[in-house]
């Protein structure tokens, strides 16, 4: 379907992922211009592809368009056109509304659509073909997260000399809720298409070798998966596939660099100041979608103003929302209740020219953002189910001063490696109020020592080790 153009077979190191790292955007006098793309893949990624200068094949994020693969400085870029048709049953449909509220403990109910795994079994064959046309021969190509579960495999059959990667940057479920999908076996199946399967955390990887041996009979090893280390093993054919744990991270250092500029310092004080000097600045940063548990520490903001536990007069919260997926059913249902909850707080609590909750229904750039981590004395993370999470470590990235600390809910794949944080159990209102006026009310040194010990983490489990120690265990990179 694609056209020979550009780098036809001639790339290295290709990476494959339902969006490439910039969005063509239409403009309102009908012209476009790139921006970049939301969420944590991209923010973990790209960075660190620029400096290997690969190639990153992926949709341009609009629908029926054909743009020409083009060079983004030193890194290639190799756009696959989707049809109005497949953005709604490809990737609104199959991808958000089936395999999204799956992966996710079914926070919202999945729906099953016939034709939209029709669409997804197409689309990923285009993916497939596109990875093919890019690669030399030989090449490393990686595949990522829960949109392309089926390339590893139809790669594998065009190209058998490739050496192919999967990483899937969600959670994988429990078994039972993955038994819900009817596409279970062909999933599974696709996958293992791979030389190495990648997840955040080893039940994942766990629960993905059980699957191999219940639906397709692999035999597959039952020994407890490390983190980095001892990977699970299968014979698929004449071929081994390993199944790993490699839990993501950020760019640490470029964060850290950033947050200790001048620029960003005066920002962040400008903002305080814009805030009406708050006693206590409290923060949210997360793209609007239902797994972030936005509306629970509205919900337990609210409870805390009502019962005077915390004074309007004292506590500032701000929530910023990249807007998302705002197609999709789930999530237009979310933003209306949240912004409810929003107008409910400010309407019962705030005074003229000082709301208690602001909330921005849009994207900051990364300096904006590292002024906004910089500003804020508490960071609310809740998600009911994330895979990694990546604004708590770049909120700890950007506290180079020690101060500030962290509301983190356990059912992030961060809790576990951010255990100074003040972990909550997202479903636990009142656990999650008292973890709020604690970690208001906390002494500095004590957070000064929680901070550190998260910084020590953050900063040495960087996004690089992230990608290093995966290619390492995939083959392609020697072990250091
Ligand atoms: P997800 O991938 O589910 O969106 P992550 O926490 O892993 O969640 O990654 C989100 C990424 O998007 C982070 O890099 C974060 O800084 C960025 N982000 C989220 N909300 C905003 C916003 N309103 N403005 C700018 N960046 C944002
Ligand atoms: C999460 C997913 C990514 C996705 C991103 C943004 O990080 O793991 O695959 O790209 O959210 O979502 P979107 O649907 O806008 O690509």
């Amino acid at each position: 379907e694609q056209a020979n153009r550009g780098t036809q077979n001639s790339a290295d190191f290709v990476v494959v992922a339902n969006r490439l790292p910039v969005d063509l955007e239409r403009t309102a006098d009908g012209g476009q211009r790139w921006t970049a793309s939301p969420g944590g893949l991209v923010s973990a990624l790209e960075p660190f592809l620029r400096s290997r200068k690969g190639a990153w094949v992926g949709w341009p994020g609009v629908p029926d368009v054909d743009v020409e693969e083009f060079d983004d400085d030193g890194l290639v870029l190799h756009p696959v056109s989707l049809t109005s048709a497949e953005v709604r049953d490809y990737y609104e449909g199959f991808s958000n509304a089936t395999l999204w509220p799956l992966y996710h403990d079914v926070v919202e109910r999945p729906v099953f659509d016939r034709a939209w795994w029709n669409s997804y079994v197409k689309v990923n064959q285009r993916f497939a073909r596109a990875s093919a046309e890019v690669a030399a021969q030989g090449a490393t190509v990686w595949i990522q997260d829960y949109q392309l579960q089926l390339v590893p495999a139809m790669l594998r059959e065009l190209r058998p000399d490739l050496r192919i990667g999967f990483f899937l940057h969600i959670p994988f479920p429990p078994v039972e809720l993955f038994m819900q999908m009817p596409w279970r076996a062909p999933i599974v199946r696709g996958l293992t298409g791979a030389d190495l399967v990648g997840f955040h955390r080893p039940g994942g990887a766990q629960n993905f070798l059980w699957l191999c041996r219940q639906l397709i009979g692999l035999e597959s090893t039952r020994g407890a998966v490390g983190i980095r280390t001892r990977p699970g093993t299968m014979q698929v054919g004449d071929r081994t596939v390993r199944v790993g744990a490699f839990p993501i991270s950020i760019d640490a250092n470029g964060l850290d660099t950033l947050a200790r500029t001048k620029g960003v310092a005066e920002r962040a004080a400008q903002l305080r100041r814009d805030l009406g000097n708050p006693k206590t600045v409290l923060l949210g940063v997360d793209r609007l979608d239902y797994t972030k548990g936005i509306d629970l520490r509205l919900q337990a903001l609210h409870e805390l103003l009502h019962e005077g536990r915390l004074r309007p007069e004292d506590v500032t919260f701000v929530q910023l929302a990249t807007p998302s997926r705002e197609r999709v059913e789930h999530y237009q249902r979310m933003r209306g209740e949240i912004e409810q909850m929003v107008g409910r707080i400010n309407g019962e609590f705030a005074r003229v020219g000082h709301p208690v909750v602001h909330y921005l229904h849009q994207s900051v750039d990364r300096t904006e953002l590292a002024a906004f981590f910089s500003a804020a004395d508490v960071m609310v993370v809740t998600p009911l189910r994330d895979g990694m999470n990546l604004v708590c470590k770049e909120y700890v990235a950007c506290r180079h001063d020690l101060g500030g600390s962290l509301v983190l809910s356990e059912f992030a794949g961060a809790a576990a490696e951010l255990s100074s944080a003040f972990l909550v159990n997202p479903h636990d209102l009142d656990g999650v109020k008292d973890a709020l006026v604690a970690a208001i009310t906390l002494d500095p040194a004590e957070g000064r020592r929680r901070m550190r010990a998260m910084r020590r983490q953050v900063l040495t489990h960087d996004v690089d080790r992230w990608a290093r120690s995966f290619l390492q265990a995939l083959g392609a990179e020697p072990v250091d």
